[in-house]
C-alpha cells in the first residue's frame, strides 16, 4: 500500500500556513489489511480509519457517485484498484486536490499548484456538484484566503450559482451548514463569506432574510453607507478586526435584519425595526440549529442595540429594564457582548469606524451601579417575596439615577 497526505494539509504547506489537522490517502489497500495493522474504522459505510497511535485519518481512496438528493445519496466505492488520481478527482478545489508522498514528492494532476500560485479557487471537475455543501466551503475558503489575494474562478463561481439555482442547497442539514458557518464567520475576513454567497445566489437561499438587506438604503446622516446590506458586511468586518468571538459575530450579521420588511415608502427609515426583525432572527438561528448563546445574543442585540447607541440619553427606569432583560446580576459576559456588538455595529459605517464609543463605557458603569445593590441590608429591614424583589429594583433605580447625575455632571 502506498500513503499519501492529502488536502488541507499539502495546501497549507505549500501556502506557508501552519497545517493542523493531517488527512492521508491509503492506495492499494484493503479494509481487512488496515483493520490487521490497527487502524480503527470510524464508521460502519466509510472507508475511513483512525491510526492507532496519531489518531489521524486515513481514507481509502475511493471514487464516489450520487445516487440521490442529499448529503445520504452517496454510492462510495472503495477498492485496492482505485487509483490516487481517481481518488483526487472527486475532491472539491485543485488546491485542495494534492497528495504528496513521505520525500514531499507531489502529485498534483488537476494544477492546484498553478492555481495557488494564480491565487483562484477552481473546482477539480463536475463531480464539484455533487456535494452542495461545497458552495459554502468555497465562500469560507475565500474568506480565509482574501487576504493573500485568492478569488473563486469564474467558472467555479457558475457551477455554485447552478447549485444554487437548482434547490440542493435545500437538502444541506443544519449541522453541516452551521459548522460551516461557525468557520467562515471566525475567519479574519468574514465578510467574503457572505459576499461570494451572495454573488452565486446562494444567499438568498440559505439566508434570504440577510440577502434581502441589500438595495435597502438608511438615512445618509448616520449611515454614510446608505445600503443596509453593506453596513452589515461593514459590521460583521470589524468584528472580526476587533476578534469578536463568534456569539457576537453571529449577532452583528442578524442585528438588523427587520429593515429587511419596512414597507418602500417608509425608507430610508426603518421604525420599530428592532422589534419587527425579532421573529426574523429566531427563523434563522433555528434554520441552522445555532447554538444556544449565539441564538440568545442575536435576539437581544435585535431587541436592543438602538438602546446601547442611545445609552446616554435613556431614562435612568429604561436603563434599569435593559439591565433587567440582559440579566446582567446572574449574566455579566453576555452584556459585555451585547455592549460590543453595539460597538461594531456603530464602527461598521463608512468613515465612522474610528470614532469612538462612550455609550460602551456608560453601559458597563450604569451596570455596575445597578450591581453594587446589596440584598442583605433589605433583608434585615424584613422585606421578603415580591416586596423584596420591588425593593431591590426601587434601590437599583436609586443607584442608576445618582449614575446618571454623576456621569452628566
Ligand atoms: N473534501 C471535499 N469535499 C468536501 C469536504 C472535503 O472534496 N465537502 C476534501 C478536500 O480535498 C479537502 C479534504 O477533503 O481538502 C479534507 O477536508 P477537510 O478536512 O474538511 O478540509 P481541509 O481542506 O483540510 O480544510 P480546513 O483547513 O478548512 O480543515
Amino acid at each position: 500500500m502506498q500513503i499519501y497526505k492529502v488536502g488541507g494539509a499539502v495546501r497549507d504547506r505549500l501556502l506557508g500556513k501552519p497545517v493542523t489537522d493531517i488527512d492521508w490517502v491509503v492506495v492499494g489497500a484493503t479494509t481487512e489489511e488496515m483493520l490487521a495493522k490497527g487502524f480503527r474504522p470510524v464508521g460502519a459505510d466509510f472507508p475511513v480509519f483512525l491510526h492507532p497511535k496519531s489518531g489521524e485519518e486515513y481514507a481509502l481512496a475511493r471514487t464516489e457517485r450520487k445516487n440521490g438528493r442529499g448529503y445520504g445519496g452517496f454510492i462510495f466505492h472503495a477498492s485496492p484498484d482505485v487509483t490516487l488520481e481517481e481518488d483526487l478527482i472527486r475532491r472539491d478545489l485543485t488546491i485542495n486536490a494534492m497528495a504528496e508522498d513521505d520525500q514531499q514528492n507531489l502529485t498534483d494532476p488537476y494544477h492546484g499548484q498553478r492555481d495557488l500560485e494564480a491565487r483562484l479557487l477552481r473546482h477539480v471537475s463536475p463531480a464539484f456538484a455533487e456535494d452542495p455543501l461545497r458552495v459554502l466551503r468555497v465562500a469560507r475558503f475565500a474568506a480565509r484566503y482574501a487576504e493573500l489575494g485568492f478569488t473563486v474562478a469564474p467558472e467555479t463561481l457558475e457551477l455554485m450559482r447552478q447549485l444554487s439555482e437548482s434547490g440542493e442547497l435545500e437538502a444541506l442539514t443544519a449541522e453541516r451548514s452551521w459548522k460551516e458557518i461557525a468557520r467562515a464567520l471566525m475567519e479574519d475576513q468574514p465578510q467574503v463569506f457572505i459576499e461570494v454567497l451572495r454573488e452565486c445566489g446562494a444567499l438568498k437561499v440559505l439566508m434570504p432574510e440577510v440577502d434581502a438587506l441589500f438595495g435597502v438604503p438608511q438615512p445618509a446622516a448616520h449611515h454614510p453607507e446608505i445600503d443596509t446590506g453593506v453596513h452589515t458586511l461593514s459590521v460583521l468586518e470589524q468584528a472580526a478586526l476587533h476578534k469578536q468571538p463568534l456569539s457576537v459575530r453571529w449577532a452583528c450579521l442578524l442585528h438588523d435584519l427587520g429593515k429587511g420588511l419596512t414597507p418602500e415608502e417608509e425608507w430610508p427609515r426603518h421604525i420599530a425595526h428592532e422589534h419587527k426583525g425579532l421573529k426574523l432572527i429566531k427563523a434563522v438561528n433555528e434554520r441552522f440549529k445555532a447554538p444556544k448563546d449565539c441564538q440568545e445574543l442575536a435576539l437581544l442585540v435585535g431587541e436592543y442595540h438602538t438602546h446601547g447607541h442611545r445609552a446616554l440619553e435613556l431614562k435612568p427606569s429604561t436603563l434599569l429594564e435593559l439591565l433587567q432583560s440582559f440579566d446582567v446580576y446572574r449574566r455579566p459576559q453576555r452584556f459585555e457582548e451585547f455592549i460590543a456588538a453595539c460597538e461594531m455595529d456603530a464602527r461598521g459605517r463608512k468613515g465612522l469606524e474610528q470614532r469612538s464609543y462612550p455609550q460602551a463605557d456608560y453601559l458597563r458603569g450604569a451596570a455596575t451601579a445597578a450591581r453594587s445593590i446589596a440584598v442583605q441590608p433589605l433583608l434585615e429591614k424584613g422585606f421578603k417575596g415580591p416586596e423584596l424583589g420591588e425593593a431591590i429594583k426601587r434601590e437599583r433605580l436609586r443607584a442608576l439615577k445618582a449614575y446618571k447625575e454623576a456621569a452628566s455632571a
